[in-house]
């Protein structure tokens, strides 16, 4: 019995990974100011062709170039055939050259016929005056491993040879780093070996052949972290001679004390999973960008330029949905509010701007949203942005953020009344750390979730660990940590077991939930107990805490951001996240205490509020607005002396 149940072992990096000086730049600088394009994703999901790439594109140049936008980015999979069988994370459709390496389909993409790549499309885009963009996976893929390809020697042509070995692709090929959301399509390549990066500059030097100005390097960052790989891609694409945009997605999870080290050598990284068009997912979006804001990371200094904390495409418009293998189909989901709300933020806390409805249908109400002159200023211009926190508001919050609420899995049984709910968090969180071990009964042990750090009672708040026979096996300093794993019930009679859906790509509001499974044996639902007390899942990496629900429900609420503009003006942004029509106020005296000597004691501040076009004057140094449900107000103030 013992022998035949298979052990599933969760392996922990214990050191830091330790980052390697910055070259030196060769070319111009890139990405001085948050960069600005279209991409395919939102409304194409993987399935674009040629043809309505070229049409977005056209489009992009004649009307949306004029504001800024001037990236055109092929998102994913445009080497994968779009045919019966095939899917985001099916194997075996891909097209791969005799090097290991993804080309365009040539069914979806006719130019890349012969060998010539994006060749000819890039030069089309170009000649519209745009910069044409790609999205690469890690590493190299899956089939390329199997097929055990030949590694490319850029510089004589023929395969890659050293120590007297031609290196292929199953020596370079992380296995145990495949892409968490597409297992079956890409993997890491060790880049401490010279064969390792050789391939990866056999990658890039084709992408910059091609005429590629911008790419988007997705499975490297977030719980897919490799820094090993960014810094070897940022160090290859130095060595080009064209400038090329480095943009890293998806980054769920990620703290701004992750990103240093990383920052500096790639220009756009994402803060949050993907965002598509439902509120939650914008709610999740003003937390995290207010801590990259505290923390400087708005245009700190980046690869060949600057870097900026991004927040995702924008989902307006004409769209398809996510995980889907089919175009544009439908109207975003959010009210025109909600993004109002969503352009606000992004503005105010100097987003790249990414475009991601489908152009051919740009209506007129989108078009003005994203081309508003005052938000288009803010994104590139403003300084000091950053969250404002002396907001009030007079309502009695009745409805709080139900809806976000819900998507928490609520635990509320023979608790005291105490309504609980499970959520995950980033395993580096300290509020992480509560989880004890105690014995139960012969076949279950408890893991209980202490609410008060101090408290002796471990029994705040248990899950049931369904015991096995493996022993723990001790961890050894500085290498790493080998922890049993298990299955996690709510209660001792549970037939099912908390597990995170993965092996696709997971909205910003849905990396906070955790669901359900029968217990069967798949790794989703796999736990280990790590020695400082946090709850790891073994496929996400996330780890589990407990949330009260008042807590949660109070997350919401109203919000503020503030900047600085070019010539003295301030503005001043509020938002509602709650499900009701809000007054919000302000006073005028409370921007020194964050604007410091950007702001002038002797002025009168006056000013015009966006949406609604109204002059503004204070009374009695307080601005107040009744700011709709889901909704923002956007002030421009000037001082008269
Ligand atoms: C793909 O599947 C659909 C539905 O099953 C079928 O109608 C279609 O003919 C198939 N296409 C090909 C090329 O096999
Ligand atoms: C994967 O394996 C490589 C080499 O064997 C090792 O350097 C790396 O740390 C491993 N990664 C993980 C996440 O275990
Ligand atoms: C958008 O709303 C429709 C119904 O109104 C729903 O079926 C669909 O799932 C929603 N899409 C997203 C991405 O939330
Ligand atoms: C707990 O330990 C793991 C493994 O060493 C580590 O990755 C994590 O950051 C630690 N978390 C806390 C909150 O100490
Ligand atoms: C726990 O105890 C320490 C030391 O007595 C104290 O500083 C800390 O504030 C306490 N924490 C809580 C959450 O009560
Ligand atoms: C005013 O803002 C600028 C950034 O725009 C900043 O560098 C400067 O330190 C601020 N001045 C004061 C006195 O806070
Ligand atoms: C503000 O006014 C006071 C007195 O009215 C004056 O001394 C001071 O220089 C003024 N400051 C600025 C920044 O104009
Ligand atoms: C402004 O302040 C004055 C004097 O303190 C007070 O009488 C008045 O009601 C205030 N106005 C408003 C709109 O709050």
């Amino acid at each position: 019995m013992r022998a035949s149940v298979p052990v599933l072992l969760l392996v922990i990096l214990i050191c830091r990974e330790s980052y390697e000086a910055k070259a030196v730049s060769k070319v111009g600088k890139v990405a001085m100011l948050p960069p600005r394009g279209w991409n395919s994703y939102d409304s194409f999901s993987w399935v674009i062709d040629e043809n309505a790439f070229l049409y977005n594109a056209e489009i992009l140049s004649k009307r949306l170039l004029p504001y800024g936008y001037e990236y055109a980015v092929v998102d994913y999979l445009w080497y994968r055939k779009n045919v019966n069988g095939s899917s985001a994370n099916a194997y075996g459709y891909d097209t791969i050259d005799p090097w290991g390496r993804v080309y365009p389909d040539p069914d979806r993409w006719p130019s890349s016929k012969d060998g010539n790549g994006f060749k000819e499309v890039a030069q089309i885009v170009h000649k519209m005056g745009l910069k044409f963009g790609i999205h690469v996976m890690t590493g190299i893929s899956v089939q390329a491993v199997n097929a055990n390809t030949p590694i490319l020697d850029v510089d004589n042509g023929g395969a890659y040879r050293k120590d007297g070995q031609t290196w292929r692709a199953r020596d370079i090929g992380l296995k145990n780093m495949t892409c968490k959301w597409m297992d079956k399509g890409f993997m890491s390549v060790d880049t401490s070996l010279a064969a390792g990066r050789a391939f990866l500059r056999s990658l890039y030097r084709q992408y910059a052949q091609w005429g590629v100005d911008f790419v988007k390097l997705d499975c490297v960052f977030g719980s897919d972290l490799d820094a090993k790989q960014i810094l070897t891609v940022s160090e290859l694409l130095q060595e080009l001679d064209r400038p090329v945009v480095l943009s890293l997605s998806p980054g769920e999870r990620v703290t701004p004390s992750m990103t240093d080290g990383i920052s500096n050598h790639v220009n756009m990284y994402r803060i949050t999973s993907d965002d598509w068009d439902k509120w939650e997912d914008v709610v999740a979006h003003f937390d995290v960008s207010r801590d990259f804001a505290a923390a400087n990371k708005i245009g700190a200094e980046g690869l060949n330029g600057k870097s900026w904390p991004d927040l995702d495409m924008l989902p307006l418009g004409w769209l398809t949905d996510p995980s889907v293998q089919q175009g544009p189909h439908r109207k975003s989901n959010l009210t025109l509010d909600e993004q109002k709300t969503q352009m606000t933020l992004w503005s105010m806390a100097k987003s790249p701007l990414m475009f991601g409805g489908d152009l051919r249908h740009l209506d007129d109400s989108t078009f003005n949203l994203i081309t508003n002159p005052t938000l288009l200023e803010i994104d590139h211009y403003s300084s000091n942005n950053k969250e404002f926190p002396y907001v009030f508001s007079t309502k009695i919050r009745k409805n709080r953020l139900r809806t976000l609420a819900q998507r928490f899995m609520s635990l509320d049984h023979e608790n005291n009344g105490e309504n609980n709910m499970l959520s995950t968090s980033n395993c580096k969180d300290e509020k992480a750390n509560r989880w004890l071990v105690s014995s139960f009964n012969r076949d279950l042990d408890q893991i209980c979730w202490q609410f008060d750090a101090n408290s002796t009672d471990v029994k705040s708040y248990c899950l049931y660990k369904r015991k096995s026979l493996q022993t723990l096996a001790e961890g050894i300093k500085c290498k790493q940590e080998t922890v049993e794993t298990f299955q996690l019930l709510t209660s001792p009679a549970a037939n099912t077991c908390l597990g995170i859906s993965v092996n696709r790509k997971l909205s910003a509001s849905e990396m906070r939930s955790v669901s359900l499974h029968p217990c069967k044996r798949n790794a989703n639902a796999r736990w280990g107990l790590i020695h400082n007390g946090t709850l790891v899942n073994l496929i996400s990496r996330l780890c589990a805490i407990i949330v009260p629900k008042k807590a949660n429900m109070d997350a919401g609420g109203i919000r503020s951001w503030i900047a600085t503009g070019r010539r003295g003006e301030i503005y001043l942004a509020f938002f509602n996240l709650y499900n009701e029509k809000t007054k919000i106020s302000t006073k005028v005296e409370d921007f020194a205490k964050i604007l410091k000597g950007n702001f002038s004691s002797n002025c009168s501040y006056d000013g015009r509020e966006i949406w609604t076009g109204k002059q503004f004057y204070m009374v009695n140094d307080t601005l107040s607005m009744m700011v709709e449900k889901h909704g923002s107000a956007l002030f421009v103030l000037t001082c008269h002396k």
